[in-house]
């Protein structure tokens, strides 16, 4: 076949459908956010102050939780959770393998030992694979929203012995919540990561949610080094402290918080936004063979953090020339994730193939493709057109 420079991919020399590169995701900024950041700066407080106070309650209200502790990471907060449902040395956590490695790596950085557990078709922990891998030392569960579609946790537990606590790794679905508190119940904890690719961003940040007074309590005292008061607190009649036990510094600055607080005034549109784009997604690319969409869940509405289709055989072109191929047209398209058990590291430890074989072929086939409320329909309308462009070479 004969092909027109129009037609052929970028990949093959053809010219690339975009210009400038379509990131896979990006965050959304505007004079609110800037006006928060400079009041701040002018409050005379750029830590412990009224700004974290307010995020804190802001977000405790949108989820609906007693508790919201703000702190420096989602990688923080899940440490901080780990740590105050009482995980440490020579107990495990059993993780997913289809996250980011944070996730795996926060129970490494407790002292405990991470367990990975299958996912299922929703691609969150799979409750059966989990409750297989739960041993007399188990001191933890962590399941994760994948992608915004919330985990299953009532499933969860069902399956679980009794009093496990379980932490629900949220850092991708804030704002699936929206249309009212999820149908499913919330884990012990849920963590929230802040990173710029997320729903809303601190710059870096991260919370942990709760509704149990003593986990809040523990929360934030982990949070700063283990002291049973906060600089703030001193500043005031309290002057003393003790240290309980073992912390870190892992606090987010007001200026983070206020840029927090103004942000979290738009997630709901913004998660309307992803949403729509999400559903022009499916309907675009329901034709073309060999793509398979990301699952939907019945009574589980996802936040859309992440678009990710499978690229399966009938496309014609393995996965990997795939996202080479669109990030040839200009278009950032990307992996989420590699599987955790399989990375170096981890391979090190012992963790080898075949011990999460769905995990395993699911992230032989996924391609993240751009995603973010700012991105137009002419964006996404190039994505398609690329996709198809691809099919056409490569599958026939
Ligand atoms: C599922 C998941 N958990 C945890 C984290 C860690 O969050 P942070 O980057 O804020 O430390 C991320 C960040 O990308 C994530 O995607």
């Amino acid at each position: 076949m004969i092909w027109a420079a129009t037609e052929l991919p970028a990949i093959a020399g053809g010219n690339p459908i975009r210009e400038s590169m379509l990131p896979y995701g990006r965050h959304s900024l505007d004079d609110r956010d800037i006006d928060a950041v400079v009041r701040t700066l002018n409050s005379g407080t750029l830590t412990g102050g009224d700004a974290v106070a307010a995020f804190e309650a802001a977000l405790a209200t949108e989820y609906g939780v007693r508790h919201a502790v703000a702190c420096s990471s989602g990688t923080a907060a899940l440490q901080m959770a780990l740590r105050a449902v009482g995980v440490g040395l020579r107990t495990s956590v059993v993780v997913p393998p289809l996250s980011f490695v944070a996730t795996a790596n926060a129970a490494l950085l407790v002292g405990a030992t991470p367990r990975f557990a299958d996912i299922g078709g929703d691609r969150c922990l799979d409750p059966e694979a989990a409750a297989r891998v739960v041993e007399p030392s188990t001191a933890a569960v962590i399941t994760v929203d994948y992608s915004g579609l919330p985990s299953d946790v009532s499933a969860l537990r069902a399956c679980l012995p009794q009093g496990l606590p379980i932490i629900v790794d949220a850092a991708h679905s804030l704002g699936a919540h929206t249309t009212g508190r999820p149908p499913v119940v919330h884990g012990d904890i849920t963590i929230l990561s802040f990173h710029p690719v997320k729903h809303i961003t601190t710059g870096e940040g991260g919370a942990t949610l709760t509704d149990d007074d003593d986990l809040a309590h523990r929360l934030r005292r982990l949070r700063n080094h283990g002291m049973t008061s906060e600089a703030g607190e001193r500043a005031g009649l309290t002057w003393r402290y003790d240290v309980l036990e073992l912390g870190e510094n892992h606090r987010l600055s007001d200026m983070q918080a206020a840029l927090g607080t103004a942000q979290l005034t738009r997630l709901q549109a913004w998660v309307a936004r992803r949403r729509e784009l999400a559903s022009r997604y499916d309907e675009l690319l329901e034709t073309v063979p060999g793509i398979v969409p990301p699952p939907r869940a019945p009574g589980r509405e996802s936040a859309w953090h992440l678009y990710a289709i499978e690229v399966t055989e009938d496309f014609g072109m393995a996965r990997d020339p795939v996202i080479d191929g669109l990030r040839a047209e200009n278009i950032a398209a990307t992996l989420h994730y590699p599987a955790i058990h399989l990375l170096s590291m981890y391979r090190r430890l012992g963790h080898q193939v075949g011990e999460a074989p769905v995990a395993e072929a699911t992230c032989s086939r996924l391609v993240t493709l751009p995603l973010f409320p700012a991105m137009t329909d002419a964006d996404q309308d190039g994505v398609v057109e690329a996709i198809t462009r691809l099919r056409r070479w490569g599958g026939g």
